[in-house]
């Protein structure tokens, strides 16, 4: 892994487009042809006519880069693709103010996806069960022939569950899920293929009939954890003392810890940031969706996936877990041109890298909204980025569109037609001064 230089980086929003992108291709050792993926979206229209049906055009989203992230001591640049704005904002300014407490710790554990095989019309089930139990070895074995390339590279069957429900709409069933590692591969298709080559012994050893074989996006042991300690003094903005701060935030959680209306928001807010990073990659971020909120809720109630607490100095504590099943090989990881570059610039090959920044984005998302909910409360925040973009729009340049975007913002009016008549007395009177 190389040594890259630092991601801390102040009022990279000001710079003008093509500054951004000559620095981020020193940073991140970009070709021409990468940074003109960047500037293309990355497929072509026959490209993406081969991708999915019915291919009439293509969609491009904003690409923006979450600066400051230090994660497990290394600095990262995180592309991140999303329309909403202040996420890239709001990940980059946390992750600022966890880097004051040395950055986010991380770790993902072992690529282990969940097959789930359902039995249905079985004769007797506790036999069925007890003879899948006595019959492991061989159902894992014959499991691990299918995939002779996740084998090799230290991947495969790793155990077989058996499960019963005992009551379901149309009587009881039996459920077997095969655990199985998927190494750098997001594993669906390993998977799948693996529980429906598995399904005629099932059928054998049980007696019974299969019906689905299919991946369980509830990936709950292929975890990714998070963890930032801000200092207290860290938290202190305008009006605001840092001990406010740091227990609104508390109080913040609090809220989403006990009620699952908030918990959806809270969880939400994660989720803006994990998503973005994981559609920049060519991850299937519906699976992570799916598997963030199915986590939240493993309980029999759904709440926050993270937790904030003080600490016995005052600090700010915070912690992130959650699935996330991504891959840097396969699936549109490869596919897709940007997400390529986007992989790149992240520097990373393996899955479980990649699963540990995501996680600190999410935890850094989180922190964000919560401080600015706890505090002065998103819209401001966003105004005034919507103000920024809106002067830049205008022609302001350099201090220009910090002055252009504060009068609108004092104003309450931010228009592209109120930005121009702004900047063009600002002019008038620098010239005549
Ligand atoms: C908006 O996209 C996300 C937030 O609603 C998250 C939250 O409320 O924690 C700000």
């Amino acid at each position: 892994m190389n040594q890259k230089p630092s991601s801390r980086i102040s009022g990279f929003y000001n710079w003008p487009l093509p500054e951004r992108l000559d620095w981020l291709a020193r940073w991140a050792d970009l070709t021409d042809e990468e940074i003109a993926v960047l500037h293309n979206g990355g497929i072509s229209v026959d490209q993406a006519d081969r991708m999915i049906e019915n291919v009439v055009g293509r969609y491009a989203l904003p690409l923006g880069i979450a600066l400051n992230f230090q994660v497990n001591g290394r600095d990262v640049l995180v592309p991140m693709a999303i329309e909403e704005p202040s996420v890239v904002a709001g990940a980059s300014f946390a992750a600022r103010l966890a880097r004051e407490g040395g950055g986010f710790r991380a770790e993902a554990s072992a690529p282990e996806m969940i097959g789930q095989i359902q039995v249905l019309d079985v004769p007797d089930i506790p036999a069925a069960a007890a003879a899948l139990v006595t019959e492991r070895d061989r159902i894992l074995a014959r499991a691990d022939e299918v995939d002779p390339v996740i084998r090799q590279l230290g991947g495969g069957a790793r155990d077989l569950i058996v499960r019963v429900l005992p009551e379901t709409p149309v009587g009881p069933m039996l459920v077997v899920h095969l655990v199985y590692d998927v190494r750098d591969a997001m594993g669906a298709n390993a998977v799948n293929t693996a529980c429906e080559a598995l399904a005629p012994l099932i059928e054998e050893i049980t007696g019974g009939r299969v019906g689905l074989r299919i991946l369980s996006n509830l990936a709950d042991r292929r975890l990714a954890r998070a963890e930032c300690r801000i200092p207290a003094s860290a938290l202190a903005f305008n009006d605001f003392p840092s001990e406010r701060v740091a227990q609104g935030i508390v109080e913040a959680w609090a809220f989403a810890a006990a009620d699952p209306y908030r918990a959806a928001t809270h969880n939400k807010g994660i989720l803006n940031g994990i998503d973005a990073v994981a559609i920049a990659t060519g991850q299937d971020w519906r699976a992570i969706e799916a598997g963030a909120h199915a986590y939240a809720a493993r309980s029999g109630r759904y709440t926050s996936l993270s937790t904030w607490e003080l600490d016995a100095e005052g600090n700010l504590v915070g912690r992130l877990e959650l699935p996330l099943a991504v891959g840097t090989v396969g699936g549109a990881t490869r596919a897709h041109p940007a997400a390529r570059v986007a992989l790149k610039i992240l520097g990373m090959q393996a899955a479980r890298e990649l699963a540990e920044v995501m996680v600190a984005v999410g935890l850094a998302q989180n922190l964000a909204a919560l401080r600015a909910l706890a505090t002065e409360g998103i819209q401001k925040g966003h105004m005034a980025l919507h103000a920024r973009q809106v002067a830049i729009a205008a022609g302001a340049v350099g201090d220009e569109i910090e002055e252009v975007a504060r009068r609108m913002v004092a104003e309450g009016i931010i228009r592209p037609d109120r930005a121009e008549s702004i900047l063009r007395s600002l002019r008038n009177h620098q010239g005549k001064t």
